[in-house]
C-alpha cells in the first residue's frame, strides 16, 4: 500500500521535475532544491522580519496603526519588506510540504534517514506555531480570528487552570500582556526553528542548504516582484465587539481553522495527533531490512581518509590507529548511520581488481556484495556479452538502468571503484563501458553522482587513469522511470562503440544479452534494492 502511494507520488514528481530539467538543467531545478530553497526563505524572512520590527510598535494599543503606516506611509522599503515576509514564510510551507512529499516518493526516510526524517516533524509544528503568532501581531480583523480560534482550540487542552479565550479576548478583560506574549513568541519561536533545521541535517555530509546563486537571485527578484504587484495588506482594526465575518484566510498557514467551527475542536486536534504520530512512526513500519553494514579490513587501510570524505551519511570517523602499522589513523564505522551504499569501497584506494592477491581484499568493503563478488559479477556479465559493440553496464539499482538485462548491480553507481572500468577495458572485457545512475538532479545516495563525475574527470581521488579511453566510458543519469530513455542512450553509445576500431577481446560464445529488450534476458539482479536502501 505504501508502495503503491510511493510508486504514484514518485511518477507525479518525475513529470514535474522532467520539464524542470529542460528549462532550467539539473543543477538548477528546484524541485531537487526544496531544503536548500527552505533554508534561503527563512534568511529572507528573517531578514525582513528584523526590519519591520524597526517600525512595529509591539504595544497592542499601537500595533495597527504601527503596521499600517510601514505598509503604506514607507511601501517600497518597509511595505515591501512585509510582503516579503508574509510571501516567504507561505513558501517556506509549501517547500516544506512538497520537501516531505519528495523524500517519502524517493523512499528517503527509513534506515539512517529516520533522524531527518523525524525532526522535520518538530519543524512543521515549529513553522506553523511560527507563522500564526505573526498574524496575531497585525491585529487586524484576521488577527482577532486567529486570536479567538488559537484560544478555543488552547482551551480544548487541559493545559491551563482558566480558559484563556474567555480572559483574554473579550471586550474589557482583554490585557496587552497576552499580546506581548505572542510578540515575543514570534521572535523565540524562529529561532528554535532554526535551530531545529540545523539539527535536522546534522546526519548528512555536506548537506546542501544553500540554493545555487543564480536560482536564489530569480528567487528573490521574482518574489520582489510579486510583493511589489501585490502587498501584503492588513483586513481592518479589530473590533472585539463584534466577531470577526469575511474575513480573507491565508490557506498556507491557517487550513485548520475553519474546520474548528465545522468538526469541533477535538476533531482538530485528533487530525493534527494522528498526522504527528503517522509521519513519525513511517520509518519503522514494515518491511524492515537491513543490509549488513561496511566493514574496514584493517590489514588494507592506510589511514587516508577518502572513505570519511565521500560518505553522504557521516557513517565513517577517522581514529587513532589501534593495530601497530605505522600509519596514524584507521577508519572506523558507524554500524546505526551506514546504508550500505558501497561509495566508501569505490573509493578506497585498495579497492583495485589489479590486485593479484588469491583473495581480492579492500580497506573497507560490503559484507554482502564484497569488492571480489563485484569483480566476479563483472567478469561473468562481460564473458556474456557478444556484437559488434560489446558494452558492459554497471547499473546503479536505483536508476533508470535498474532492469537492464546483462547489467552488473550496484547499491550507488561511485561503488564502482574507477579502477574497475580500467581493468574492464585494458583486460579488454568489453568495447565499452557505461556507469548507470539514478537522474542527475535526484542521486539516491546524495553524492554518488557527484563523486563519479569528479572522479572520471580527475578532480578527486581516486580518478580514473589517464589512459583509460574516454570515448569508450559513458554516463547515463536517468531515473527509475526512465528505462526506455537510457536503452536510447546505450543504442546511441553503441553506434559510436561500434564506429570505433574494436577493442580485439575474447569474443563470447555467449547469446548476446546486453542490448536485448528489457524481459528478453533475466536481468542479474543482485536483489540489493530492498536491502541496501538501509532499512533498520
Ligand atoms: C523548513 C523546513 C525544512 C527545511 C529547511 C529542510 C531542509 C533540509 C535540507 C537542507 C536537507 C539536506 C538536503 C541535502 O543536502 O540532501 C534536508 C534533508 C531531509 N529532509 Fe528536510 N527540511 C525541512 C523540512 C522537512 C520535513 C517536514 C521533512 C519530513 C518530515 C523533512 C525530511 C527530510 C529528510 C528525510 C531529509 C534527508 C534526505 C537525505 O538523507 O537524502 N524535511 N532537509
Ligand atoms: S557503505 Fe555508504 S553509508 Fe556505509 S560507510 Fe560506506 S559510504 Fe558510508
Ligand atoms: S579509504 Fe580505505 S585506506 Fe583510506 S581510510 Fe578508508 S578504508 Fe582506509
Amino acid at each position: 500500500m505504501i508502495g503503491a502511494i510511493r510508486s504514484i507520488l514518485l511518477r507525479g514528481f518525475e513529470l514535474i521535475e522532467r520539464p524542470f530539467d529542460r528549462l532550467f538543467g539539473p543543477a538548477l531545478n528546484p524541485v531537487a532544491q526544496l531544503g536548500a530553497l527552505g533554508f534561503f526563505f527563512f534568511w529572507i524572512v528573517a531578514v525582513s522580519g528584523i526590519y519591520l520590527f524597526i517600525f512595529f510598535d509591539t504595544g497592542i494599543e499601537r500595533a495597527y496603526e504601527s503596521v499600517e503606516h510601514l505598509t503604506h506611509a514607507y511601501w517600497f522599503h518597509a511595505g515591501v519588506m512585509r510582503s516579503l515576509h508574509r510571501y516567504a514564510s507561505d513558501l517556506m510551507v509549501v517547500m516544506a510540504v512538497v520537501h516531505l512529499l519528495r523524500e517519502f516518493a524517493n523512499d528517503h526516510y527509513r534506515g539512517t534517514r529516520w533522524f531527518s526524517w523525524l525532526t522535520g516533524v518538530p519543524i512543521i509544528w515549529l513553522l506553523y506555531t511560527s507563522g500564526i503568532t505573526g498574524y496575531w501581531l497585525v491585529w487586524d480583523k484576521l488577527a482577532y480570528y486567529v486570536a479567538l480560534t488559537t484560544s478555543e482550540l488552547l482551551d480544548y487542552l487541559p493545559i491551563f487552570g482558566e480558559p484563556i479565550a474567555r480572559n483574554f479576548i473579550s471586550t474589557g478583560t482583554l490585557t496587552s500582556r497576552f499580546f506581548t506574549l505572542m510578540v515575543f513568541m514570534h521572535v523565540a519561536v524562529p529561532l528554535f526553528l532554526l535551530f531545529i533545521m540545523w539539527v535536522h541535517i546534522l546526519r548528512i555530509s555536506r548537506p546542501r542548504m544553500n540554493p545555487p546563486r543564480m536560482l536564489a537571485a530569480l528567487t528573490l527578484i521574482a518574489l520582489t516582484g510579486v510583493s511589489v504587484w501585490k502587498p501584503a495588506l492588513s483586513q481592518g482594526h479589530v473590533d472585539l465587539a463584534k466577531a470577526p465575518v469575511e474575513i480573507g484566510l491565508d490557506w498556507f498557514y491557517l487550513p485548520l481553522y475553519p474546520l474548528t467551527a465545522l468538526s469541533g475542536k477535538g476533531a482538530v486536534w485528533a487530525f493534527l495527533a494522528a498526522f504527528s504520530v503517522m509521519i513519525g512512526l513511517m520509518p519503522w513500519l514494515p518491511p524492515l531490512r537491513r543490509a549488513k553494514p561496511a566493514a574496514v579490513d584493517l590489514a588494507h587501510c592506510n589511514g587516508c581518509a577518502r572513505c570519511a570524505d565521500d560518505c553522504p551519511y557521516e557513517a565513517i570517523r577517522m581514529v587513532r590507529r589501534s593495530d601497530g602499522l605505522p600509519f596514524p589513523a584507521e577508519a572506523q564505522v558507524n554500524p546505526a548511520l551506514c546504508v550500505s551504499c558501497g561509495i566508501c569501497v569505490g573509493a578506497c584506494p585498495s579497492s583495485t581488481p589489479f590486485r593479484r592477491s588469491r583473495e581480492l581484499k579492500t580497506g573497507i568493503d560490503l559484507p554482502d556484495y564484497p569488492l571480489a563478488e563485484l569483480r566476479a559479477r563483472t567478469v561473468a556479465a562481460a564473458q556474456a556479452l557478444a556484437g559488434p559493440a560489446r558494452i558492459l553496464v554497471f547499473a546503479c539499482e536505483h536508476g533508470g538502468a535498474a532492469a537492464w538485462p546483462g547489467g552488473v548491480p550496484l547499491p550507488c553507481a561511485a561503488m564502482a571503484p574507477p579502477s574497475l572500468i580500467d581493468y574492464v577495458l585494458s583486460k579488454k572485457l568489453a568495447d565499452g563501458v557505461v556507469v548507470a545512475g539514478c537522474a542527475e538532479r535526484a542521486c539516491f545516495n546524495r553524492l554518488g553522482i557527484a563523486w563519479t563525475q569528479q572522479r572520471f574527470a580527475q578532480q578527486r581521488d581516486p580518478y580514473l587513469r589517464s589512459r583509460v579511453p574516454r570515448d569508450r566510458v559513458a554516463c547515463v543519469w536517468t531515473s527509475i522511470l526512465e528505462f526506455t530513455r537510457f536503452k536510447q542512450e546505450i543504442d546511441r553509445f553503441a553506434v559510436t562503440i561500434a564506429a570505433h576500431a574494436p577493442i580485439a577481446g575474447t569474443s563470447s560464445p555467449l547469446p548476446p544479452a546486453a542490448l536485448a529488450e528489457p524481459g528478453t534476458a533475466t536481468p542479474q539482479k543482485s536483489g540489493l534494492v530492498a536491502d541496501r536502501s538501509g532499512q533498520p
